[in-house]
This record gives C-alpha cells, sequence and structure tokens, in this order.
C-alpha cells in the first residue's frame, strides 16, 4: 500500500495548494491513501465541516488534527460524525471525536493513529503508553499502521519513532511547520520522518504573516497573528510504501515543493 501524509494544512493557500498539487502527487506516487493533517486549515486555526468536506473532495482519505483542534468551535457540531477525521488519542477521555480509525483500500487495511506530544505542550496522557495499546489492538485486524505524533521536540518524536519500530508502519512528525530532512527506515521496519512540515503560505512565519510574528519577538507585547489571503505556497509532505503482508515499509520519501523547490513528475 503506498499512502501519501500532507503536513499541516494552513489556511486557503494551503487548501488550495493541495486542490493544485494533490492530483499530480497521487498520480506521481500512485497512491492508494492520502492522510493530511488539518488542524490549521480554517484561516490557521482548526478545522471547520465545510472544509473536512472540501479536503476529502479534494482527495484526502483521513484528517488529522493537533493542539489547534478546538480552536474553531464548529468542530464540536460534527466531531463525532466525521468518519475519517481523527484527533490526538491521548487527549481527556472527556474529548469527543477518536484518536484512531481504519480505512479499507483495495482489500488492504490501514489504521491512522494521531498523538500528541507533552514536552512544551499541555499534559496529555503518556502518547507511548496510548500508541502501544492503540497498535496492540489494531494489529489484531492488520500489520499496517500510520502514526502521526503532533509534538514540538525533535527527541521526543525521534523516541516515540524509536519505540514504535517493528510495529507501525510508518510514525511521522507534524507541528513545528518546518520540514526535516531525517527521513529514514528504522530496522525493524518502521518509516520516520521528525516534521514533515506544513502546506500554505511559503513567505511568512509558520504561515502566519511575518510583520506581527516578528513585532512579537521584538516587543513581546500582544499580536494578532493571521494567516494572509494570498501569496506564495509551500507543500510539506511525506510518501510510504507499506509492504501489505508484513506491515514493513519498504521506501520512503519526503515531499516539498515551492518556487524555489517546484514539482517534478
Ligand atoms: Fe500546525
Ligand atoms: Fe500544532
Amino acid at each position: 500500500m503506498k499512502v501519501l501524509f500532507i503536513g499541516d494544512i494552513v489556511g486557503s493557500i494551503g487548501r488550495e495548494a493541495v486542490e493544485k498539487y494533490l492530483p499530480r502527487l497521487k498520480r506521481k506516487y500512485a497512491a492508494d491513501v492520502v492522510i493530511a493533517n488539518g488542524e490549521n486549515a480554517a484561516a490557521g486555526r482548526g478545522i471547520t465541516h465545510k472544509i473536512y468536506q472540501q479536503l476529502l473532495q479534494a482527495g484526502v482519505d483521513v484528517i488529522t488534527m493537533g493542539n489547534h483542534t478546538w480552536d474553531n468551535k464548529d468542530i464540536f457540531e460534527f466531531i463525532d460524525d466525521a468518519d475519517y477525521l481523527i484527533r490526538p488519542a491521548n487527549f481527556s477521555t472527556e474529548a469527543p471525536g477518536k484518536g484512531m480509525v481504519q480505512i479499507e483500500k483495495g482489500g488492504v487495511t490501514l489504521t491512522v493513529i494521531n498523538l500528541h506530544g507533552r514536552v512544551f505542550l499541555p499534559p496529555h496522557e503518556d502518547p507511548f503508553a496510548v500508541a502501544d495499546e492503540l497498535i496492540a489492538e489494531a494489529r489484531k485486524t492488520s500489520p499496517l499502521v500510520f502514526v502521526d505524533f503532533h509534538a514540538e521536540v525533535t527527541s521526543e518524536k525521534i523516541a516515540l519513532g524509536w519505540h514504535l519500530d517493528g510495529r507501525a508502519s510508518a510514525v511521522v512528525g507534524t507541528h513545528t511547520h518546518v520540514q526535516t530532512a531525517d527521513a529514514r527506515i528504522y530496522p525493524g521496519g518502521t518509516a520516520y520522518i521528525t516534521d514533515v512540515g506544513m502546506t500554505g503560505p511559503y513567505d511568512e512565519i509558520l504561515g502566519m504573516i511575518k510583520e506581527s510574528v516578528i513585532y512579537k519577538f521584538q516587543t513581546n507585547m500582544p499580536a494578532r497573528f493571521e494567516v494572509p489571503k494570498s501569496g506564495r505556497e509551500v507543500l510539506s509532505g511525506f510518501f510510504v510504501d507499506i509492504d501489505n503482508k508484513t506491515g514493513k515499509a519498504t521506501s520512503c520519501e519526503r515531499i516539498y515543493i515551492n518556487a524555489d523547490y517546484p514539482f517534478e513528475a
């Protein structure tokens, strides 16, 4: 099974980049399943029902979330009915929605799990323990397991990657919005990248208009961060090819498309 993952989609520029490049990427990689992180899809903050449907329409099969899950209140109205939207599985048991979903393509089942880091982020449940539990459950059905670990620090993400080596087909990091160059397959067969990076405005700061971010750093005064409505785009992604019998990754590649690194067919 060939899986494409798209990093944090930020605002309308990010959504338009998905619509523009996803058909070409699906052809290039012969992708069976597309997963995308949508925590910033609605103007940088959360996701709406309309955007959830638009992303599915654009060819995304499963949407994962992160620390911005609840930023747009619309999510409380539809998350329990959104079959292919997952939020971090190690959120409180009070949280609506779910943290794991299974999708079947061509007779092969893939489990997608979303987890949240705990370093420099709110104190959620232990992502390592929750991963152990959910992967054991998922592997009763199929050995193909894809994990989006939404976390801040590189060490926590690398630690989960090694912890799950041989039990997950892929562990990818999201949240920092900056792609790392460490894509690899661990000895046990787990494809890994510390951060996939973001999909959205290319000429701003993590997707937010740069002037207010610079002002914030200079003055430490309150500043409102907004996503721009127009400008150049970046699409950051990750591709993994998984053996259908063993669930082990056989190849992986990072994807980075923007004005400096144009799409190559
Ligand atoms: Fe994000
Ligand atoms: Fe995030």
